[in-house]
């Protein structure tokens, strides 16, 4: 009987077998031809201080106007008794601050209270350290953190003294601790002596920033960047490298040296969309071009600023509004200053500067970009100056162009070839396009010339048909696209998702792969796609054909898109597949080309899937849709899967040999 059983067992297995086999599609791996070698670059990241990424985000200050620069100097800012704006502070480039003098009464106040970004988030048992700039004799400070709900509810939770003794500016610190968890606190600081005192820089850090760095960066935020494992990093943006105007325009220069001396600039994001008006947001430089490349550093991946090619936005602008080419000379000079101030021995000008802020190691820059997504003939004729001088002055730059802000078309298509005639290392090409438009791209590096620039997807997601918001549908056809990134890795260097941050109430643009507010942050599952295919680039890319063709949602391939790699350090092979379509598909794959004492052991399989296409994690609930993993294992050399509809798979396979 027991025979039986299993005789039968054995016979429905082969028949299902058979069955899946004869429905199934059926895909090849080959293992032993190594195509092209995947860049370590391959998956990075793109940051742009936009939906306050930087100010209010990233940048772990909770002080909003800390310097009394922003255009209404107390923006920000509740001030009562007396209090004066004075304009010839200490720092010359942030010359304002203010008088807090006697109020008149013993029984009145005179103090300033700032409002913080959206409210300043704090949380239970952690401790803040505020810090001023301040001169005054024997003054005395009381600096509280208060609830701002009702006025009844309006009361310190907590509160310390400080003590200003001195005539001579000076800085002071204090660390607060507080009780209890608050997303939307408030700074508030009263004069308690009868004198006056004068503030400058005020500032209120977590002690808890990222590395406990003092200026440092919110540390859940920086994690989310680390656990990605980026290949490259890009900074600072974006349009906001363009700037409004040529004196708006993102000057690397003015963002690094003393914190309290960075100027103030303009952020172009606070009035881009009428709609999303936010006149607070601005740019303190608190994270400048130091903390960028030491942020590349600690999250292991190239740093790849962006700079002024002397374009401002052209979507603003005029092209007679531009910088003039004659006129390029300062801005091809900040291209060289940098390089030195990443690269330079400590005993140069700008590798001192370096130094001098803490890092006399240099940050090992190999990538500069020059110009933002810019278009027309203007762009190409200010880039060949840049690339003139460079090329002469740092053979070993690789220099990136960019295709401006469409994905194809008439500007694309004059773009493209002038990068070529000028010899850039990378074509950064830009597209936040619908669903259709990546079902349809999957093959969309498969014929680019392979003598040419090499590529790097720069900005890119999916921005849903009548649904742009962060969704797991988007998230899929990221995925789906992806593959044809990664078969096509000998043109494609790199690629960036953007936007990358978020405020849930001071976003400007969405999609973004990673939300916060004062206290949480969540990963969407654009940031999970994203991560997956970091964590498995690969060192080559191994053919994968389906019907000797590649799978790319091509007609007759039913929505199915996938791609393969080998790992030669983990000895690994690691195949992706995106079923886009709404039906469950029987997938074989065959692994060809294993010797006969070779097996693929240790199958892992990551899922990520969701019921409901339209949802994604969300702060409240940021664990709803992540990646799924379990074993899996392979007959021989084909593995039979059912691939669920609307379902992105990983599977990878350690290949052992018997011997
Ligand atoms: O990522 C948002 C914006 O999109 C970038 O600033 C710009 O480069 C592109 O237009």
């Amino acid at each position: 009987m027991k025979l039986h059983r299993t005789l039968f067992t054995a016979w429905v297995f082969a028949a299902g077998v058979a069955l899946h086999a004869q429905n199934a599609h059926n895909m090849v791996v080959q293992t032993n031809k190594l195509g092209a070698e995947i860049q370590p670059t391959m998956y990075g990241l793109f940051f742009e201080d936009i939906n306050y990424g930087a100010d209010g985000g990233l940048y772990a200050e909770l002080v909003k106007n800390r310097s009394f620069e922003f255009p209404q100097r107390f923006m920000g800012w509740n001030v009562f008794g007396n209090v004066t704006l004075m304009d010839d502070g200490p720092f010359e480039r942030n010359p304002h601050y203010v008088r807090l003098g006697n109020s008149g009464h013993r029984e009145k106040h005179t103090g300033i209270e700032n409002e913080g970004f959206f409210g300043i988030g704090v949380k239970e048992g952690a401790e803040y350290r505020f810090s001023v700039w301040a001169r005054g004799e024997n003054q005395k400070l009381r600096i509280e953190l208060i609830k701002n709900d009702t006025m009844e509810e309006r009361q310190a939770f907590e509160s310390k003294e400080l003590t200003v003794n001195s005539k001579d500016w000076k800085q002071y610190e204090v660390i607060l601790k507080s009780p209890r968890t608050e997303p939307k606190a408030h700074l508030r600081i009263f004069l308690e002596s009868a004198g006056t005192v004068d503030l400058e820089h005020v500032s209120l850090f977590p002690v808890d920033t990222w590395k406990e760095r003092k200026n440092g960066l919110r540390k859940d935020l920086v994690q989310a960047l680390y656990d990605i494992k980026p290949g490259v990093f890009r900074f600072p943006g974006g349009c906001i490298v363009e700037g409004t105007d040529e004196a708006t325009r993102y000057e690397w220069k003015k963002t690094v040296g003393a914190v309290e001396n960075r100027p103030l600039n303009e952020n172009r994001w606070h009035y881009t969309f009428k709609h999303r008006f936010f006149p607070d947001y601005f740019q303190t430089y608190g994270l400048g071009f130091f903390e960028y490349f030491q942020l590349s550093e600690d999250i292991g991946a190239e740093p790849l600023p962006i700079l002024n090619c002397g374009l401002v936005c052209q979507y603003q602008n005029d092209p007679d509004q531009q910088v003039s080419l004659s006129k390029l000379d300062s801005y091809i000079q900040d291209a060289l200053d940098l390089i030195e101030f990443a690269n330079g021995d400590v005993t140069t000008t700008w590798g001192k500067v370096r130094a001098d802020m803490g890092h006399p190691a240099p940050f090992n820059l190999k990538f500069l970009g020059i110009g933002n997504e810019q278009w027309g003939p203007e762009y190409p004729e200010r880039l060949k100056q840049f690339v003139e001088v460079l090329r002469k002055a740092h053979p070993e730059i690789k220099i990136v162009g960019s295709s401006g802000p469409q994905s194809e078309g008439k500007d694309f298509d004059y773009l493209w070839p002038e990068m070529k005639n000028l010899k850039v290392d990378l074509v950064d090409e830009h597209f936040y396009r619908p669903e259709s438009w990546f079902l349809a791209q999957g093959n969309r590096y498969d014929n680019y010339d392979r003598k040419g620039p090499k590529v790097f997807a720069g900005e890119y997601a999916c921005h849903g048909k009548g649904k742009k918001w962060n969704h797991f549908n988007a998230a899929l056809m990221e995925a789906a696209f992806m593959t044809g990134l990664e078969r096509n890795a000998d043109v494609v260097h790199m690629a960036t998702y953007a936007p990358l941050f978020a405020h849930v109430e001071g976003w400007q643009w969405r999609p973004d792969l990673i939300w916060f507010d004062n206290l949480n942050s969540v990963r969407t599952c654009s940031y999970y796609v994203q991560q997956l295919y970091s964590h498995n680039k690969g060192t080559h890319v191994l053919p994968l054909t389906m019907d000797k063709k590649a799978v790319s949602g091509q007609e007759g391939q039913d929505g199915l898109f996938a791609s393969a790699v080998w790992d030669k350090d983990e000895k690994a092979c690691i195949v992706k597949i995106a079923n886009t379509s709404d039906k469950a598909q029987p997938v074989s794959v065959t692994f060809n080309g294993l010797k006969k004492s070779d097996k693929l052991v240790e199958g892992k399989c990551i899922t990520l899937q969701s019921a409901d296409l339209d949802k994604d994690n969300t702060v409240e609930h940021p664990n709803v849709i992540t990646p799924k993993e379990s074993d899996v294992t392979i007959e021989g050399n084909v593995l039979n899967v059912e691939m669920a509809p609307k379902t992105f798979v990983l599977y990878k396979f350690v290949k052992a040999s018997n011997k």
